[in-house]
């Protein structure tokens, strides 16, 4: 079996984004799948100038805090640069928190749609820190790599 390299990146104001990307990484890890972990504006200008940032990634986690049932306007503003980028053939993973139980669903549903060509492998989030139950789903995934 092949595994996968995973890169998360988060926005997060108060913590509560990068609590859930970093248990995130926690589970890909215990999967023996090797995570980077990045809040977007550490890599933003790296992103916008390297054209090969994400090639060695099989699997792209994005995830943000929920603004006005959306992602946060610096996270939107990262995703367009992403967007520029060629990511045929690589699998997508979702987060959001927000502070009702469900507004991180709309957020999920936005940072999808950006990105209607690459093979979607869930939504994932919750309330504030509420992240037990979400972990849960998150590491019933089925993460390992098919060989071709
Ligand atoms: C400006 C602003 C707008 C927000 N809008 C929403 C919202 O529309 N729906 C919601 O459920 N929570 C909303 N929240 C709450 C945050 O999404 C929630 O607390 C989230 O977990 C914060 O994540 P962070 O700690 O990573 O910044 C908002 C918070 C802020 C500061």
């Amino acid at each position: 079996m092949i595994l996968m390299r995973a890169i998360i990146v988060y926005n997060t104001m108060t913590g509560n984004t990068r609590d859930l990307a970093s248990k995130m990484k926690n589970v890909l890890e215990k999967f023996d799948i090797e995570a980077d972990i990045y809040p977007d504006n550490k890599i933003k200008n790296k992103v916008r100038t390297s054209k090969t940032f994400f090639e060695s990634y099989d699997l792209l986690c994005f995830g943000s805090c929920t603004h006005a049932w959306a992602p946060a306007l610096s996270f939107s503003s990262f995703l367009n640069i992403v967007k520029k980028h060629e990511l045929s053939g690589k699998k997508l993973i979702c987060f959001a928190t927000s502070a009702s139980s469900t507004a991180w669903k709309d957020t999920c549903k936005n940072i999808k749609r950006r990105f209607p060509n690459l093979e979607h492998l869930g939504n994932f989030g919750c309330s504030n820190r509420n992240s037990t139950n979400t972990l849960q789903e998150f590491s019933k995934l089925n993460l390992k790599k098919k060989k071709n």
